[in-house]
């Protein structure tokens, strides 16, 4: 009976340490440090906004769609959290259906990025 007890402990010690944090508490996201320009990728919002909306929203769009392509472009935008947050179902919801869609963790950076005043760069700190 020992032995049973202590290999079941082990399968499950061994099944608990193979897993890392981020299957038990969810993909960690840093939303308190968010800045255009970081060489951080993971809380950078131009890697967002290159990957998920530079495609359609490039600088000189000959489709007359708003350019999202510089900062001052980006910070000129007064809609950006509303469309962002808009249900999928939304024709205005951005990216549109059918588009790669931001994450949540994606989102809460952005919705953070703009309460904190739009913060550039990181090495200007
Ligand atoms: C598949 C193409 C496509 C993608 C990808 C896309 N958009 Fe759009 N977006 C559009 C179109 C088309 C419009 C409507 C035309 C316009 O308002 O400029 C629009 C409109 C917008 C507007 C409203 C502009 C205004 O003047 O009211 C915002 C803000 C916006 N998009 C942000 C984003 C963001 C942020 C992303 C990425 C997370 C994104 N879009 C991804 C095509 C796209």
């Amino acid at each position: 009976m020992k032995k049973i007890i202590i290999f079941v402990s082990l399968i499950f010690v061994f099944s608990c340490t193979n897993n890392n944090e981020e299957d038990f508490f969810g993909t960690e996201c840093d939303t308190n440090d968010v800045y255009y320009i970081t060489s951080d990728e993971s809380r950078s919002v131009f890697n967002i906004i290159t990957n998920k909306c530079i495609g359609c929203h490039g600088q000189d769009n000959s489709l007359g769609i708003v350019s999202l392509a510089t900062y001052q472009d980006l910070i000129s935008v007064n809609n950006l959290l509303d469309v962002i947050n808009l249900d999928i179902n939304n024709p205005s919801a951005m990216p549109p259906a059918g588009m790669p869609q931001l994450t949540d963790c994606e989102k809460s950076q952005l919705t953070s990025w703009v309460n904190n005043g739009y913060l550039y760069d990181e090495a200007q700190r």
